[in-house]
């Protein structure tokens, strides 16, 4: 069977060693985006959301939300490593957390909530059998980032393979650039 690409425990030495607390002492332009894009969804039903946010790490997407008052409704933040979600239940005390290998599994909540979310994650689980799960885990808007590099007009291929009709945008640093790739449902 494919499994995750780093394994768990790689991941919890990185959480641990906080390798990546950048993702929530620094704004983030991707998970900003995507925290913009709750609001705007939850401003547009009138209405908190629910969000599933599918590799959730050390609570990035909690910070965001956060920041901008986002009406959250539930969360479900949903990762490998237990020592990000530790960290992540910190910030953001009014999500729900669960260590999930989601190169096996996609908890059932996606296919209700309003939003999945699958931010800077793609690259780390076996891509085509993820992807090919997710569409038929959810029947909910669904939003990806990645960071641009060479692997990026794959991903981009693999997206619309999978879900077809799918809105991009780009957004960015001085050093860095992401694509946020949105999917909503007709
Ligand atoms: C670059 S971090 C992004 C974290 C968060 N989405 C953000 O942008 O702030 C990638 C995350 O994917 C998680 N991850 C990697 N492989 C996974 C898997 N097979 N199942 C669940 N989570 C996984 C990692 O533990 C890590 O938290």
């Amino acid at each position: 069977m494919v499994s995750s690409i780093i394994s768990k425990n790689d991941w919890e030495d990185q959480y641990r060693k906080g390798s990546w607390d950048r993702l929530i002492t620094s704004d983030q332009p991707n998970t900003v985006h995507i925290a913009e894009y709750c609001l705007s969804l939850s401003k547009k039903l009138n209405r908190p959301i629910s969000i599933v946010d599918l590799g959730c790490g050390n609570g990035g997407l909690g910070t965001a939300l956060g920041n901008l008052t986002v009406p959250v409704a539930s969360y479900l933040g949903v990762d490998i490593s237990e020592a990000a979600l530790e960290k992540a239940k910190k910030i953001f005390p009014q999500g729900e957390y669960r260590c999930v290998d989601l190169s096996k599994e996609i908890p059932g909540e996606a296919m209700e909530a309003d939003v999945v979310i699958c931010n800077e994650v793609i690259y780390y689980i076996p891509m085509a059998p993820f992807l090919a799960r997710l569409k038929k885990s959810t029947s909910s808007v669904v939003v990806f980032s990645y960071y641009k590099s060479w692997r990026s007009s794959f991903i981009w291929a693999y997206i619309r393979l999978y879900f077809g009709r799918i809105k991009r945008y780009c957004v960015s640093t001085a050093k860095q650039k992401w694509t946020i790739v949105i999917y909503e449902q007709k």
